[in-house]
């Protein structure tokens, strides 16, 4: 299945192919995608996605995201974005990432609107560039945007509103940034050992995650060498080992000795005909259940991104068990979504004055 632009919208082409396939992440895509979301000073104006950024700039988003916890690790409230309107357009269903922006984006201080897709005018065939561009001339600073087709962030960042940062809350199976990140600060929080010398595996639907792809390039980027994958061939995407990954198709092999666990949902919505065997044949194969987390490193961090199918790709006990990280990586998301609104809000207001703009 390749994932296309809904229909209403007809009047832009994404590149989709491109992005959507693993392989055809070259030096070259990851310049271009670097290349606008961040100012000539190399602060982060938009943020797209976490490929081609550097470990300074991946640390600089960890660090100020630990600047919102006090020093009994709970959440503040800080008006970096007062004045500022954030706009949150969500084409594709969420429970987490919308909710948790909405809630960052309220500590900020920021003006917030939900914008109601399903009610909006692109039902009555307005493109997705008319409806930007109306949104814009209501004084939007900030675009938060879900798509499931791969490169819609990046393209309403450099084709349709540069002057509003753009965050991406999730393209199609390209990436999700800021589940990446706040996974990358779970990690930073919770694990025994730095980043360096982590064994991480993430277990599951990889072929369609994009939050495989994010949490695969922060991980690499933050110099996490043992990195594993562990799924049937059929939910592995094509040429992922040249990502320097380790592809296991046994589980318990690949869960021996690890530090972090990271279980990804079957994305049954991105799969046109069935890959695998039915629900119960993938949780005897490929479940994380307390037996495979016993094999793992006896401090070992399990994390979900949600949502969670119970008893598929996880064990109830193991979700709510005492490794188990995910309800932190919830509000781990909040600090980091308030991270990079502040920054790519800053990065924006740099832009904005440079001569040349
Ligand atoms: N992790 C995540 O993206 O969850 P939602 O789809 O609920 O936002």
């Amino acid at each position: 299945m390749t994932d296309s632009i809904d229909t209403p919208m007809t009047d832009i082409t994404l590149p989709t192919e491109k992005l959507t396939r693993f392989h055809a992440t070259t030096a070259k895509l990851e310049a271009s995608l670097t290349k606008p979301q961040v100012n000539s000073n190399g602060h982060l104006r938009h943020f797209l996605g976490v490929e081609g950024l550097s470990r300074e700039q991946l640390i600089a988003i960890i660090a100020k995201a630990e600047t919102f916890f006090d020093s009994n690790g709970q959440l503040i409230n800080c008006p970096e974005l007062e004045g500022c309107t954030v706009m949150n357009l969500f084409f594709e269903p969420s429970t987490r990432t919308r909710t948790t922006f909405e809630v960052a984006e309220k500590r900020l201080g920021a003006n917030v609107l939900n914008i109601d897709i399903a009610r909006s005018s692109t039902k009555k065939g307005e493109s997705l560039r008319d409806m930007l561009w109306n949104l814009q001339a209501m004084t939007a600073d900030i675009f938060v945007v879900r798509h499931p087709a791969s490169g819609a962030a990046h393209f309403m960042a450099t084709e349709v509103t540069p002057n509003i940062a753009i965050i991406n809350g999730g393209d199609g199976w390209h990436a999700h940034p800021t589940q990446g990140m706040l996974d990358m600060l779970t990690i930073h929080r919770s694990a025994a050992r730095p980043f360096a010398e982590l064994s991480v595996a993430i277990i599951g639907d990889i072929k369609h995650s994009r939050v495989a792809r994010s949490d695969i390039n922060a991980l690499q980027t933050l110099g996490v060498k043992d990195i594993r994958v562990i799924a049937p061939r059929t939910l592995l995407p094509k040429g992922i080992e040249r990502f320097g990954v380790r592809v296991f198709e046994d589980i318990d092999a690949g869960v021996l000795d690890c530090d972090v666990l990271i279980g990804l949902r079957i994305q049954n919505e991105r799969i046109g005909s069935p890959l695998m065997a039915g629900s119960s044949e993938y949780y005897k194969s490929y479940g994380i259940t307390p037996e495979r987390v016993a094999k793992a490193k006896p401090d070992v961090l399990v994390m979900h991104p949600g949502p969670m199918n119970r008893g598929v790709e996880i064990a109830s006990s193991v979700a709510d068990g005492e490794h188990s990280v995910i309800l932190n990586q919830v509000n781990n998301g909040i600090a980091i979504r308030m991270a990079v609104l502040s920054m790519a809000m800053q990065g924006q207001r740099e832009f904005r004055r440079q001569p040349s703009h």
